[in-house]
């Protein structure tokens, strides 16, 4: 059943919000539709103070929104602030390499976020006179940027009537209008953007965008839904037929494609190599170790190609890393280059402390891996 978690002064708010929709239905004022009730929601119990918010700069709004994408508020927060500190303006972003972009976004995952926020910014130097552009067909032009992050932003920024439709609007919207079938169909999809459009209001755009997120994120959630303290739980379909923890259909299920390999952590002294990733591709761009199929001989493979070495007295532990696509198990190989055979780098590598190496533009499972070596001391 449905688990209601509020504190005593939320009940008093919560009761003189029921009590104003109650008594202007009775008194025959206009119904109260669902953007007004949802902006009167988002006002009195929606968030406020996230950094992101209470703002105009479509450059601060964009960043937040680009790093939410597929990131959970709580993980964003820590991210953001060291980012608009170290990029605090679109030209200071498209002034940086791309390597200190990707150093700042390392943990964060979804690499081509960071790369098309950086390609953005450039575009927007170039094109646009280093001015955000305010067209909404126009934003949709830059490099990751879609109907829905597009919208977020002529919303919060330029205060324009246009509909978000992000995963958790649609699950909103997929339950108060009772919609069979997963919502990433494009059919499904396309009813969802109609619907969307058909509930927005004329003003007050901030509210209810923010509104959208907030019911999203805080009530309509995907599993313990808080359905009686909904503000739009009256014209909800799912809630009345009693079918909101059917809905949204779920994605039809596929096994998820696996692939195991080794990673090389090859040391001297206190030095780990790394290797460029290319441009494109998962983590592209970013350092990461060298990788070999998993029945590699790895002892042959690191003499040809590196030199001579001596196994490190322990390997980390193996990990897996689940991406979108399918899961990569990693199994690390530490050795200890006794006789490099290349003095010098090759163009693509570099020999970093491990100290510094944790500081570089690294994914997360070589963060981990590195991170271990450093505490086994291998
Ligand atoms: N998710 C996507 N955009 C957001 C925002 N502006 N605030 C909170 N969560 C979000």
């Amino acid at each position: 059943m449905f688990r209601v978690n509020i504190h005593c002064e939320d009940i008093v708010r919560y009761i003189r919000f029921y009590a104003i929709t109650i008594l202007s239905l009775n008194m025959n004022i206009a119904p109260t539709t669902f953007a007004t009730r949802l902006i009167s929601w988002q006002k009195q119990f929606g968030r406020h103070d996230l950094p992101w918010q209470n703002t105009r700069d479509p450059y601060a709004i964009w960043v937040s929104e680009i790093m939410l994408q597929q990131t959970q508020v709580t993980a964003v927060i820590g991210y953001y602030a060291k980012f608009m500190q170290r990029f605090p303006t679109i030209a200071a972003l498209a002034a940086a390499s791309q390597e200190e972009v990707l150093q700042h976004w390392s943990g964060l995952g979804y690499y081509s976020r960071a790369r098309n926020l950086h390609q953005a910014a450039i575009n927007i130097m170039t094109f646009h006179d280093g001015e955000f552009p305010q067209d909404f067909e126009t934003i949709q032009t830059l490099p990751g940027i879609g109907r829905s992050t597009a919208a977020a932003i002529a919303s919060f920024a330029f205060h324009q009537v246009q509909t978000i439709l992000d995963g958790n609007v649609k699950r909103v919207l997929a339950r108060h209008f009772c919609i069979e079938g997963w919502p990433g169909t494009p059919a499904i999809e396309k009813r969802l953007w109609t619907l969307a459009e058909t509930l927005l209001p004329e003003q007050d755009m901030v509210a209810y965008t923010q509104g959208l997120m907030d019911l999203g994120a805080t009530l309509c959630t995907r599993s313990k839904p808080q359905c009686p303290v909904c503000p739009v739980n009256t014209s909800c379909e799912a809630f009345k037929q009693s079918r909101v923890n059917q809905l949204p259909t779920p994605k039809p299920r596929k096994a998820m494609p696996e692939k195991s390999i080794q990673m090389l952590i090859l040391l001297r002294g206190n030095e780990v190599m790394l290797e460029k990733r290319p441009a494109k591709g998962i983590w592209g761009g970013l350092w990461s170790l060298p990788e070999l199929e998993i029945d590699a001989d790895s002892a042959a493979v690191v003499l040809d190609r590196f030199g001579t070495h001596t196994p490190a007295h322990a390997s980390p532990p193996k990990l897996s890393h689940a991406f979108t696509h399918f899961k990569l198990h990693i199994h690390p190989v530490a050795l200890h280059l006794t006789q490099p055979k290349m003095a010098q780098e090759m163009p693509g590598q570099i020999w970093l402390s491990l100290e510094d190496a944790l500081g570089a533009a690294i994914p997360t499972p070589v963060r981990t891996l590195l991170a271990n070596v450093q505490k086994i001391n291998v």
